[in-house]
């Protein structure tokens, strides 16, 4: 039988996996009100797209406990593929440069695709992602993001289907990473540093 989770204000002072010393993690959106939520946009997916067919693409790879949840919740017939891009250089600063580093497998034309992404920031990848798939003329293209920082937007992009807007503080867990750490957290954590440290922010 599963355990009951900690109280999340509790957690947050205990060191969790992968946690450096000097880095702390203060819960921003609790696993039970990602998994709500995640079913809600799945039942919003589906009210648009009832007997359709939606292959999946999830952008590597902070997507990708997201498109595990939200492919589970949609129910019907479902596919997956994945691409690869980088925006990012090491760290917590946006290059600003899109470059393609792994492509989809088969081809979307004709398909009804649905762009799963953890976060839209800026919006220059999804900007860059959504003229790369219109050129291969699926059927429907939508967006689906788990958590969109509005006030960070330079590309002008929206997705379809929207999780929760949260402020420009920068958030690991749930498929987001910090150096590659915290990916496997159930939460949506804030990063910290230090005991009464600055929260780290986007440049
Ligand atoms: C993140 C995220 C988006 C992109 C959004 O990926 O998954 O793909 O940044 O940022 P933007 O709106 O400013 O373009 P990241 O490059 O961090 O790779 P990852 O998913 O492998 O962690």
């Amino acid at each position: 039988m599963p355990t009951k989770p900690a109280n999340p204000a509790k957690r947050s002072t205990k060191m969790s996996a992968g946690q450096r010393a000097e880095e702390s993690l203060r819960v921003l959106i609790s696993h039970s009100r990602i998994r709500a939520r995640v079913r809600q946009m799945a039942q919003e997916i589906r009210r648009d797209f009832p007997d359709e067919p939606m292959h999946l693409v999830g952008v590597l790879k902070g997507s990708i406990l997201f498109l595990a949840d939200l492919a589970r919740e949609l129910g019907g017939e479902v596919s997956f593929d994945f691409i690869s891009v980088s925006s990012y250089g090491k760290g917590m600063d946006s290059t600003g440069e899109v470059k393609m580093i792994k492509d989809l497998d088969v081809s979307i034309e004709g398909r009804s695709v649905l762009v799963v992404e953890d976060i839209l920031d800026t919006g220059l990848t999804l900007k860059y992602l959504l003229r790369l798939f219109e050129e291969r003329k699926p059927k429907h293209l939508r967006v689906a993001v788990l958590l969109d920082k509005v006030e960070r937007r330079i590309a002008d992009v929206r997705a379809d289907y929207t999780g929760f807007v949260i402020p420009n503080e920068f958030v690991v867990g749930y498929g987001l990473d910090y150096d590659e750490r915290y990916r496997n957290l159930p939460d949506v954590c804030v990063v910290r540093l230090g005991p009464g440290g600055k929260t780290k922010v986007e440049a």
